[in-house]
């Protein structure tokens, strides 16, 4: 089907009212992804893909914002702040678990089609570090706004200062305290970040990511999802990609910005997410590193609603939101790791 008939069934299914359901209609399902081929001429849009299971409820906000023909850029605001502003999500946000001295550093970032871009990491008291990433992109001439600077900013922009720590997380790190034994566990604690890209009906691609970090991490560290690049990536001609995990791998390759330059080149986001997971464990053989200690995960996709994801280790899931419903997909991985029980 062509772009253009395409985007006129569309825009019959919104008019009727009809596909507001596409994405409502949450379900299950534990395939492999579609990533189609290079040569597919019809283009799927609009469509959401966000990081692991909490990625449903995300979409489900950002479905709102593009099935009505909004931007892409909104849409991936308004879904990762459903997270973000979750209690009961201990990897983002509010409730977001601390680092080793018991504060809550957030760390975002967001890119829109036109390449402007916005971060803040280590940001403290700020319950929607995405909305303070994107005030970073449109109302200062920086890119990036860190610790007192970033709180700062967002309090003179009528961002409100609150408690982060929530009674659960503060248990959880006094218990902590008492062997402060800092191992991150894969797909546990790093059950990490959510990072969101999407399709608009224009053919309009952004995305947003944002942490909490890795719990009971040094106070001051910064991982990948507020450095554009590794976290997240989008270039508007080619597609987007955005990363989980051990941000401090995904760093060491530039891991999305490395997806998108493969998808660049030809590779479909399936065998782009591929690539760039071998670059890792090349550089962990390297460094005599077990790759079985990490999780990395990549999610791509590119301008005709083509997507792909691929990880280090079983336990990484996304979800896929289009005018075929919402649903939850197990990434392809590397390594086969036994569930925990
Ligand atoms: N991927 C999140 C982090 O490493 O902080």
């Amino acid at each position: 089907m062509s772009d253009r008939r395409y985007f006129i069934k569309t825009t019959a299914l919104v008019s009727a009212g009809l596909i507001l359901n596409g994405c409502t209609d949450s379900k299950t399902d534990t395939s492999t992804a579609s990533t189609g081929s290079a040569t597919a001429v019809s283009v799927n849009k609009p469509i959401v893909l966000s990081t692991w299971r909490f990625g449903i409820q995300a979409n489900e906000a950002a479905w709102k914002v593009l099935s009505t023909n909004g931007r892409a850029l909104d849409a991936v605001e308004a879904g990762v702040k459903i997270p973000e502003g979750d209690p009961n999500e201990r990897s983002v946000g509010y409730g977001g678990r601390p680092d080793r001295d018991g504060r809550v550093t957030l760390d975002a970032c967001i890119m829109d089609e036109n390449s402007n871009i916005g971060s803040v990491a280590c940001l403290e008291h700020i319950k929607h570090p995405i909305s303070v990433a994107r005030a970073v992109m449109e109302k200062t001439p920086h890119v990036m706004l860190v610790g007192d600077g970033a709180l700062n900013f967002a309090l003179s922009h009528g961002f409100e200062k609150e408690n982060l720590l929530t009674e659960e997380s503060e248990k959880e790190w006094k218990e902590w305290l008492k062997t402060s034994d800092y191992k991150p566990i894969a797909n546990i604690e790093n059950h990490d970040t959510i990072g969101m890209i999407a399709l608009d009906t224009n053919g309009n691609l952004s995305g947003a990511c944002t942490t909490s970090g890795m719990a009971y991490k040094m106070h001051g560290r910064v991982g990948d999802s507020p450095i554009i690049g590794a976290g997240l990536y989008v270039d508007n001609e080619i597609g987007a990609a955005t990363a989980t995990g051990h941000g401090e791998e995904v760093i060491r390759i530039s891991g999305c910005h490395l997806v998108v330059e493969l998808m660049r080149q030809g590779k479909t986001p399936q065998q782009a997410c591929e690539e760039a997971v071998g670059r890792v464990m090349k550089l962990m053989k390297l460094r005599n590193k077990d790759p079985k200690e990490i999780q990395v995960g990549f999610l791509a996709l590119n301008k005709n609603g083509e997507y792909g994801s691929y990880c280090v280790q079983s336990g990484f899931n996304y979800a896929v939101c289009d005018v075929n419903g919402n649903k939850l997909i197990d990434a392809k991985y590397f390594l086969e790791v036994p569930a925990e029980k």
